[in-house]
């Protein structure tokens, strides 16, 4: 069995639990994960069992309908199953800070809730449901028609480069920086993918290598500093990179180190592309230096992945997270709804618009 052959993210309904693939052990080991206690999945969003912004908003739909069910136990009238729901969304919500899909995942089961109080509370959790499940499904439906634009991009024979996980492992299916490989690689087009390892915690090499590698597309993992020199060989045709969040004016914040690609794809004249979901575009946030970046533990830095601590002791480590690449560095967003070139600001307002009015 293939690692593609897993759901990211699921609902185990009779169990009550969540079920994921711990992403912290691949590619050695493909553990399934049960998970049935808020705190434990809590736990798994922070410590990126499960993650990639899309799969966390998924994670999270289905993690505040669990709470739902637990919370009706023993509160059965509207004003205190609310209340508790309430404290179990911000409790999810303060997971992880940048990928705004998590938040915006939550309002829209909050929403659910607001918009059907005056129904028996069993009535509202049986909604939430199958708000957690439309979540998951539109996830996928989202990423396929990211690939169908994107591989308008991508001529036979091309190297591509991506950077962190923007694949399979980071949505419900198929990715969203991944999705235009997977497609040109079901046409039966040849293309070389280099996927950059993503120091510190190794999200290309342990996860996009991996799951390109097992769909049988060409990659070649190499070290984050490696990129320009791919490029500057000739090597790289396109860049396709995922996002965590995308403000109005079109800079976004994605994995460490995509800014540094972003300025070697402009020195070298290569198109540089985001696929974005409409629901990580947040146009509450009106440029990058508004975004709010997440900083980890300085161990994933000098401790992860070595038998010994590869930093002395006493040395101070700074670990963000995400960085912000601007705008300018962007040759297109490709969404849902189509590939957004500049003026982003107009192009990004508008298919938000086309997400909003098919929600209705
Ligand atoms: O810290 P992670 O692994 O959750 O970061 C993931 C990324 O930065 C992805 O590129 C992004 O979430 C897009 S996933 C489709």
């Amino acid at each position: 069995m293939s690692i593609l052959d897993y759901a990211t993210v699921s609902l185990d309904d009779e169990k009550k639990a969540l079920v994921i693939i711990d992403q912290t052990l691949l590619p050695n080991e493909t553990k399934i994960l049960h998970l049935t206690e808020q705190k434990d999945i809590w736990q798994a969003i922070y410590e990126l069992k499960v993650r990639g912004a899309p799969a966390i908003g998924d994670a999270a739909a289905i993690g505040i309908y669990l709470a739902a069910c637990e919370i009706f136990k023993s509160k059965k009238d509207f004003d205190s199953f609310y209340a508790d729901f309430v404290k179990a969304k911000d409790y999810l919500d303060s997971a992880r800070p940048t990928a705004v899909n998590l938040s915006w995942a939550l309002k829209r089961m909050d929403k659910v809730v607001q918009d059907n109080k005056t129904l028996a509370v069993d009535k509202i959790v049986e909604l939430l449901k199958k708000e957690a499940q439309a979540i998951v499904d539109e996830d996928i439906w989202i990423c396929r028609n990211i690939g169908e634009y994107g591989v308008t991009l991508i001529k036979d024979g091309d190297g591509l480069l991506t950077h962190c996980n923007a694949g399979q492992l980071a949505t419900a299916k198929y990715g969203t920086a991944t999705a235009p490989m997977y497609i040109a690689h079901e046409k039966g087009m040849k293309i070389k993918v280099f996927s950059d390892e993503t120091r510190p915690l190794l999200q290309g090499a342990r996860l996009t290598a991996y799951e390109l590698h097992s769909a049988g597309i060409d990659v070649t993992s190499i070290c984050d500093s490696a990129a320009p020199t791919v490029m500057r060989n000739g090597w790289v045709q396109a860049v396709f990179v995922g996002c965590d969040r995308v403000a109005a004016n079109g800079d976004f914040a994605n994995k460490i180190g995509t800014s540094a690609v972003a300025l070697a794809a402009k020195r070298f004249g290569i198109p540089f592309y985001v696929c974005a979901p409409t629901s990580t575009i947040d146009l509450g946030t009106k440029s990058g230096s508004e975004i709010v970046i997440e900083e980890r533990d300085g161990k994933e830095v000098s401790h992860m992945w070595y038998e010994k601590p590869m930093i002395a002791d006493g040395v101070k480590i700074y670990n963000p997270a995400f960085d912000v690449t601007d705008h300018d560095l962007v040759t297109g967003f490709v969404t849902e709804y189509g590939i957004v070139k500049a003026p982003f600001e107009q192009g990004l307002a508008e298919v938000v618009k086309k997400a909003d009015s098919k929600d209705k």
